[in-house]
């Protein structure tokens, strides 16, 4: 007797990015760009959006005719990422990994900074779902960037952990409202990215050593750490309303 053809994982729901549209919002740098990246040697299209037209032109500039456009735009502007997500859609992906953060004590932090904070972390994210409602496919996915601050309480991080909280709820919440497109979130620990480009490179690399010796895995994140789990949850159309830590163990060190 003939074996069944098998079905592969592909065919149950899961759809590899080959041939996919992104729209990916912080891809000037980071975790965004190196989002953009691996989707893009996946076989991807990726749309590359963030405040800085030259930061963006930098990524761009290694990814040929993969990319579908530039959008430098303020990700508060809820006009302009609207304007931004209809111009080459349907996306199959729409992630944002947008931050402008502040690490200082609460009583410390400016308007200036906690506008920023809430602008690119829950204004921004917020818009990008709006937009998910009309130009984004049915069996796609919206990707949110939290944060280990959400779990892990510190000095200087009241306001971060309390966005990276929020993003998550509200990524459970709009997995069930707008289902079957689907929303996940992915929590990073310390990761050598542009967050903490505001440190001397002394201090940055005293803040690396340090959060390596304490997790399990012996090192701080890289970008394509992050990368990789992004493509995950993107492909696998059976994950929806979840937050995966890619964050070395140090929820649990
Ligand atoms: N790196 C870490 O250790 C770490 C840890 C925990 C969580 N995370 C989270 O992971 C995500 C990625 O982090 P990362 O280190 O890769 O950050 P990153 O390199 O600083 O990238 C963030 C990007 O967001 C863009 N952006 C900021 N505000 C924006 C706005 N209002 N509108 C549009 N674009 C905006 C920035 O570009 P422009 O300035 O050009 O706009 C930048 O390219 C963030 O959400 C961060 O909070 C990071």
């Amino acid at each position: 007797m003939a074996n069944a053809t098998p079905v592969s994982h592909f065919q149950r729901g899961c759809e590899a990015l080959e041939g996919k549209k992104l729209f990916i919002l912080g891809a000037g740098s980071g975790m965004g760009a190196a989002i953009a990246k691996m989707a893009v040697a996946k076989g991807a299209k990726v749309a590359l959006s963030g405040r800085s037209e030259e930061k963006l032109k930098r990524t761009a500039s290694e990814l040929g005719d993969a990319v579908l456009g530039i959008y430098p735009l303020d990700a508060v502007d809820s006009q302009a990422v609207d304007a931004a997500l209809a111009d080459k859609a349907p996306y199959d992906h729409i992630v944002t990994t947008a931050a402008d953060l502040t690490f200082k004590p609460f009583v410390e932090l400016s308007d200036d900074d906690i506008e920023k904070m809430l602008g690119s972390k829950f204004f921004a994210p917020l818009n990008i779902a709006r937009g998910a409602n009309q130009y984004l496919n049915a069996n796609g996915s919206v990707l949110f960037f939290s944060g280990l601050a959400a779990y892990r309480q510190g000095e200087g991080s009241s306001i971060v952990g309390a966005l990276n909280m929020a993003l998550e709820s509200l990524a459970a919440n709009l997995a069930i409202e707008m289902k079957p497109k689907r929303f996940n979130v992915i929590s990073p620990g310390v990761v050598d990215a542009g967050s903490w480009d505001f440190l001397s490179d002394a201090d940055r690399q005293a803040l690396f050593d340090s959060v390596a010796a304490s997790l399990p895995v012996g090192r701080v994140g890289h970008v394509d750490d992050l990368a990789h789990a992004a493509i995950g949850l993107m492909e696998n159309g059976f994950i929806t309303g979840t937050v995966v830590n890619v964050d070395g163990g140090g929820r649990i060190a």
